[in-house]
């Protein structure tokens, strides 16, 4: 195998111009090589069988007819392949008698061509004795139960304060008000454009125990793919390579390994052969996870200024019968309000589901969904201007926990977007401004994400014509290339072209995954390091960031933002279209404003997607997901955003790693779908409490569309 790092030259001659992404001209030319398109010769093709019941359990699998098939190289299942390691349930392909959702893999075909391995995965013949399935999550469901944590490693429970006695606070009939409202979320999924795919191939006579694997992955993060991949194999991470310079998107279905890449490995090492497995877009809503839908109960009470007395947020997700995945929903009300009561509770249920994973800011998501459009109705129902409610409660410090806030700009935020979109004067009675035919409303709604980073390496070199930089990040679309440069350079103090970043490989040095909004402060913090080492030298210098990060405390570092929404909904049909979208951040300090920005309107992008098309249908009688591609799992389009704008407010926060980002992949699309909810119920007068917003719901008398929050202490609003 050809070391494929030393291709990896990009075209840093033309990356200084605007900001300009360094790879920009291999993407748009198609130069650019993603996991499915390298070549390898000799390279055959797997196909996955996978379960089309929810539960159960295998009784028999026969291979013949599909062995006999043309082109049939082999068909790999729990009886003829070794058992697989692991920590991780959905890795463990094969072993297991027993289905616990549908879509589980049974078996892999491989053939000498992808057509001839699907035909033949169609002829593989699976007996299975079914048992009772459960895949609908409820607020009364029996196994409800506390998880130890949530992630990614909170209390799933927190408390302070008399919540009771502050829930009650508001005198009845008083001016005060209080809110007990239900919001619920559907299963969503990830859906990046570049679908989950691997090639394997062993090198030389690929006997298993000798030589080296390398993976053709498509991954947020080259060292912990290459990590699990060789724990799951029986691997020493030494025999593993994975070689990943170009990605296309993963929004958190790619931090992870998954299965396709297990599976080609499996197979390069049964044949013999190279082995390319891509899911198809079906197959990925089971095998590349998917958000919890999510019940949340949220209770908010006020005094008659607006000042919170007590805030709950409840909430009920579910989890795979044999993998717990316990999204962190609530965290976010633990950093958003001050008040002197609160409680934040997980509750999870085990349902005969593929396991739920990680999707764009998972938890703040939902979680900010649900508070922030309760948000909204607690200021219909003291009668207040929602921006003055969030900014009479903008806390002194962290309210849960009271560490205090590295920086904190969410006031700042709220009235420099009220002053962008035009705020001011806005009428707020529902259902009182039309235009056309069309019933017009606006909305606001908050946003936040943690601010973190973890320990990685790097080194950067002297060469004859500038400098080089390595580190196994990994730019997943995000331009993580193009900023690592920028940081380096600007360490350096060079321009830019000079400087030439390679990324993506496992071979590079240890470093963090592109996820969690961590990879530009993780990998920044060791690439200036590193920089800063070399001009010590003169020639070299590495980094170790571990010792730094573990420094990382005493501070609740956070970054906020503001989101102002106008929306037409037609009264007829109940169509709902967002001509604006508007949102200021606080994130540190924004490195690439060109990247940044396509960070920040792709959050929010996908927020409106979320309020108005995404959702995964859950069939209770089939057990299974449905609808599970993109003509029937809408995702909105361009047409569908024709303004939204992003701007930010530049934070000069000393308790941030030396570039002073927090952090902007996930911050963007969380409080949207509030924000376009409470427009939607000031257009119309109705409160749509179940995502999506979909027409329905929004014609029907149901009472998920009942009026808001009312005045007082009884308006439940259910
Ligand atoms: Mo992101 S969901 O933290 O990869």
């Amino acid at each position: 195998m050809t070391d494929t790092v030393s291709r990896e030259t990009g075209a840093a001659g033309e990356a200084g111009a605007g900001g300009h992404r360094v790879e920009g001209t291999d993407k748009v030319t198609g130069a650019a090589r993603y996991a499915y398109e390298h070549h390898v010769p000799g390279v055959v093709y797997g196909f996955p069988v996978t379960a089309p019941v929810a539960r159960g359990t295998i009784a028999a699998l026969d291979a013949a007819a599909a062995l006999a098939r043309p082109g049939v190289i082999a068909v790999l299942h729990g009886g003829n392949t070794h058992p697989l390691g692991g920590q991780d349930f959905e890795l463990s392909l094969f072993e297991r008698t027993e289905v616990s959702y549908r879509g589980q893999l049974v078996a892999l075909v491989v053939a000498d061509t992808l057509e001839h391995a699907r035909a033949a995965a169609a002829a593989v013949r699976v007996d299975y004795q079914p048992g009772e399935h459960d895949v609908t999550l409820r607020a009364d469901h029996p196994g409800l139960y506390r998880p130890e944590k949530v992630n990614p490693s909170l209390p799933a429970d927190t408390g302070y304060g008399d919540v009771a006695a502050g829930l009650a606070g508001p005198p009845r009939g008083g001016a005060g008000a209080r809110v007990a409202v239900t919001y619920t979320t559907p299963v969503q999924h990830n859906n990046p454009m570049e679908p989950h795919a691997a090639i394997a191939a062993w090198d030389s006579a690929g006997e298993h125990g000798a030589g080296v694997l390398t993976v053709y992955d498509t991954t947020q993060g080259p060292s912990a793919d290459r990590d699990t991949i060789a724990e799951v194999l029986g691997l020493s991470a030494r025999q593993v390579r994975v070689v990943s310079p170009h990605v296309g998107g993963g929004f958190g279905s790619k931090g992870t390994t998954r299965p396709h890449a297990i599976l080609a490995a499996v197979a390069a090492r049964a044949t013999g052969r190279p082995v390319k497995v891509a899911l198809t877009r079906q197959q990925m809503f089971t095998l590349t996870g998917h958000r919890t839908p999510t019940i949340q109960r949220v209770e908010l009470a006020a005094g008659p200024d607006g000042r919170l007395t007590a805030v709950t947020h409840d909430v009920i997700e579910h989890t795979a019968m044999r993998t717990e995945f316990a999204e962190q929903t609530a965290a976010c009300t633990r950093v958003m309000y001050g008040t002197p009561a609160m409680r934040t509770t997980h509750r999870l249920a085990r349902l005969n589901v593929p396991a739920p994973s990680w999707m764009r800011a998972p938890g703040e998501t939902p979680g900010m969904y649900a508070l922030e459009s309760a948000m909204d109705e607690l200021a219909v129902a003291l009668g207040l201007d929602p921006v003055e409610l969030r900014v009479v409660n903008d806390p002194p410090a962290e309210p849960d926990g009271g560490l205090p806030f590295s920086s904190r700009n969410l006031v700042a935020c709220l009235r420099e977007g009220a002053e962008r979109f035009g705020w001011a004067g806005r009428d707020p009675r529902p259902a009182a401004a039309r235009r056309g035919r069309w019933l017009s409303g606006t909305g606001v709604a908050a946003s936040t994400y943690p601010a973190r980073r973890r320990p990685s390496t790097a080194t950067a070199r002297l060469t004859r014509d500038g400098y080089t930089i390595r580190i196994a990040a990994a730019d997943i679309g995000t331009g993580a290339r193009t900023a690592l440069r920028d940081i380096a350079a600007s360490v350096l103090d060079v321009d830019t072209e000079r400087v030439r970043v390679i990324l993506g490989y496992s071979a590079l040095p240890d470093a963090p995954l592109a996820g969690g909004s961590m990879g530009t402060a993780s990998w920044g913090s060791a690439v200036a390091a590193a920089c800063a080492a070399l001009l010590k030298d003169g020639e070299y210098g590495s980094a170790d960031t571990t010792d730094d990060v573990a420094q990382d405390e005493g501070w609740a570092r956070h970054s906020f933002g503001a989101q102002f929404a106008e929306v037409l909904v037609d009264p007829a049909t109940g169509e709902v279209r967002v001509p604006r979208l508007l949102g200021v951040f606080a994130a540190g300090r924004i490195i690439s404003p060109v990247l940044a920005r396509s960070q920040f309107i792709g959050g929010m992008t996908m927020g409106l997607s979320m309020a108005l098309f995404e959702e995964t249908a859950v069939d209770p009688s089939a057990g299974a997901f449905v609808r599970t591609d993109l003509a029937q799992y809408h995702i909105a389009t361009c047409a569908d955003v024709p303004s939204v704008e992003a701007f930010w407010i530049d934070e000069d926060d000393p308790h941030l790693w030396p570039g002073g980002g927090k952090g902007i992949g996930e911050i963007g699309i969380t409080g949207t779908a509030a924000a376009i909810g409470n427009a939607v119920w000031h257009a119309t007068g109705r409160r749509v409490r179940d995502l999506p917003i979909t027409p329905a719901k929004l014609l029907s008398e149901e009472p998920h569309s009942a009026p808001g929050g009312r005045r007082g202490a009884d308006g439940s609003g259910e």
